[in-house]
């Protein structure tokens, strides 16, 4: 079927989500009725993510980027989320009336482009609480949680989470192994870029040299300095709930980029299952799916590579 080119517009936008490694996990079917959003079971980590909850959400962020290029273009979609065999995936149909939510997504349609993850540092000075009010609503909107970590007693015991699962992760080889497989030089389009030349030299770092205690003294140090820390969360567990922290997500990422603001990901509490818990408890209970710091980068942040949309295409 030939692809209308505003739909191949919308699937393109829907492609410059964040996701976990950046494997763009997501797979689009078009048909007469909209488009469908499927996860790609064959770009998983199994060690990262072995029950595919990042996966799941990283395809949610595609549908919120969808659902801004549809308004962005005065169209409406019925969302509809549906569990089939191998996970779930959300139908999104044309031809409706977007209701008063429209108007809030529109303007977000040009920050897709300029919204990007940082690993540095970022400059010092308060978040304004207004922003953070914004941000707060903006998850809320998507039927999620986002709460600020404040206070120098619960970031420390946050931090302390994240040098404790941040070291677990790095003293575990097959997971340096499977982040190292995920370095690719930046004429790949897709995976985490490195130079031609230097990528093979970073890749064996990551396998052997780089010590856990480092890098989970530099989590925490970050997690401390962070000019505002945030969880975001669900209410329960679940492949559908995953989807909406993904929509979530990239809600509130979108509405940051407004602000110049980049998120830097502090995950390791979530990602392993040990330290999850006590970090639901720290912050007041639900279910923690991301932590991340937002800030104003200090320095330029780039665009990793994105996959061409007709190897997104599921016929
Ligand atoms: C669900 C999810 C989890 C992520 N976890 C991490 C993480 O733990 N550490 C990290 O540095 N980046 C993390 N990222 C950011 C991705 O690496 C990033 O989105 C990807 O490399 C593409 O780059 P971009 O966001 O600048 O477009 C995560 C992104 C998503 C959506």
């Amino acid at each position: 079927m030939q692809i209308d080119p505003v739909i191949r517009e919308w699937l393109r936008l829907a492609g410059q989500a964040p996701s976990s490694h950046n494997t763009q996990p997501w797979r689009f079917r078009v048909d007469r009725a909209g488009v469908e959003v499927w996860t790609d079971p064959t770009r998983s980590l199994p060690v990262n993510d072995p029950t595919g909850r990042e996966r799941i959400i990283s395809c949610g962020c595609a549908v919120l980027n969808l659902r801004v290029a549809a308004a962005a273009d005065g169209q409406g979609l019925n969302v509809r989320p549906e569990q089939a065999g191998d996970g779930p995936f959300v139908r999104l149909l044309t031809g409706h009336h977007g209701g008063a939510g429209q108007q809030d997504l529109e303007p977000l349609r040009e920050r897709i482009g300029e919204r990007r993850s940082w690993r540095g540092r970022f400059l010092t000075g308060e978040i304004s609480p207004d922003i953070v009010e914004t941000l707060v609503h903006a998850a809320r909107q998507e039927g999620a949680w986002l709460r600020p970590i404040t206070g120098d007693e619960r970031r420390e015991e946050v931090a302390n989470l994240i040098r404790a699962a941040t070291a677990a992760q790095w003293k575990n080889p097959a997971w340096r192994r499977e982040l190292a497989q995920w370095m690719r030089p930046a004429s790949r389009d897709d995976g985490l870029p490195v130079g031609r030349v230097t990528g093979g030299l970073a890749r064996w770092s990551v396998r052997h040299l780089v010590p856990a205690r480092a890098m989970a003294r530099g989590e925490a140090r970050a997690a401390q300095a962070a000019p505002l820390l945030l969880a975001l969360g669900t209410g329960i567990e679940g492949p559908m709930q995953w989807l909406t922290a993904g929509q979530a997500l990239q809600r509130v990422l979108l509405e940051a980029a407004r602000h110049g603001l980049c998120a830097r990901y502090l995950n390791q509490p979530v990602q392993q299952a040990d330290w999850r818990p006590q970090l639901a408890e720290t912050l007041g209970g639900g279910q923690p799916q991301l932590l991340f710091a937002l800030g104003l980068p200090d320095g330029t942040s780039h665009p990793t590579p994105r996959r061409p949309l007709d190897d997104l295409l599921k016929h």
